[in-house]
């Protein structure tokens, strides 16, 4: 996680943000504090990036590449505003044992890619190309299902779809998603390998509901998605509701904001 100390909306690069639109930088803190501490009651440990002054995106820590088995491979950003933001992760990485991987392709990291029982669901339509889905699965060795996003609100797979238990059982991996962020071949794909999903509406997806973070038990969610948080806790999760409205005001989340490392 990065320390939202120089968070605020000075650009806009999805249609989330407002930069003529005031932020509360203490307020973006305090809430992101509050989300650091539920992790630590979860009881998982929770590792730190240094904040760059004038990188006010660098909150948004799952975009700055994705590891599985000890490997990241690395984030090339789409737009110019957050491309500083890589060389920060790239020696974060580095400094922390990973094996890193220079990609060849623009990606965003665990924003538009996630781990689900040993395959990798990859997005592409708005940041991540298509290309980098080829990447990863070289880099990776494994399957890689790439999905096609076609709603500009959903613009990374992380607001479209959460994974909910990654399987690390050997049963079958349980996502969240909505479908109408998908194409009808990424639509008809998740519901052939991921029959038993919680379907999400597309006005708790628009708070980013589906933004989450599950460790397979505990899903740690927007507050207000509350027909989301009903559907997981019939599902037999625990939902643990925070408020990052501040940082909404960006297009980010709680899975924005954490990146999963899979060492
Ligand atoms: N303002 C940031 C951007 O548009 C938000 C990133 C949210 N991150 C995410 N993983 N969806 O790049």
């Amino acid at each position: 996680m990065c320390r939202p100390e120089y968070f605020t909306v000075s650009y806009a690069i999805n249609p989330f943000m407002h930069p003529d639109e005031p932020t509360d930088t203490a307020l973006a803190v305090r809430q992101w504090d509050a989300l650091r501490d539920v992790y630590r009651g979860l009881g998982h440990e929770v590792e730190f990036l240094a904040p760059v002054p004038g990188l006010v995106d660098m909150v948004f820590a799952a975009n700055g590449g994705f590891t599985v088995d000890g490997r990241a491979y690395l984030a090339s950003f789409a737009y110019p505003e957050r491309r500083p933001e890589a060389d920060s992760f790239r020696a974060w990485f580095a400094a922390h044992g990973f094996e890193t991987h220079e990609p060849a392709s623009v990606n965003e990291g665990e924003g538009d890619f996630a781990f689900a029982g040993g395959v990798i669901l990859a997005g592409h339509g708005f940041r991540s190309t298509a290309d980098s889905h080829t990447e990863l699965a070289r880099v990776f060795g494994r399957e890689v299902l790439s999905l096609r996003l076609v709603d500009e609100r959903f613009y990374h797979l992380d607001v479209a779809l959460t994974v909910l238990d990654s399987a690390a059982t050997g049963g079958p991996a349980r996502i969240a998603y909505l479908p109408s962020a998908f194409d009808e071949a990424g639509q008809a794909l998740l519901a052939q390998r991921f029959p038993d999903s919680i379907i999400v509406s597309e006005q708790e997806a628009a708070i980013l509901a589906l933004n989450s973070v599950s460790d397979g038990r505990n899903v740690v969610v927007a507050q207000d998605a509350h027909d989301y948080i009903a559907a997981l806790a019939g599902a037999g999760y625990t939902p643990v509701p925070v408020d990052l409205s501040e940082l909404l005001k960006s297009g980010g989340g709680v899975k924005c904001v954490s990146q999963e490392l899979r060492r």
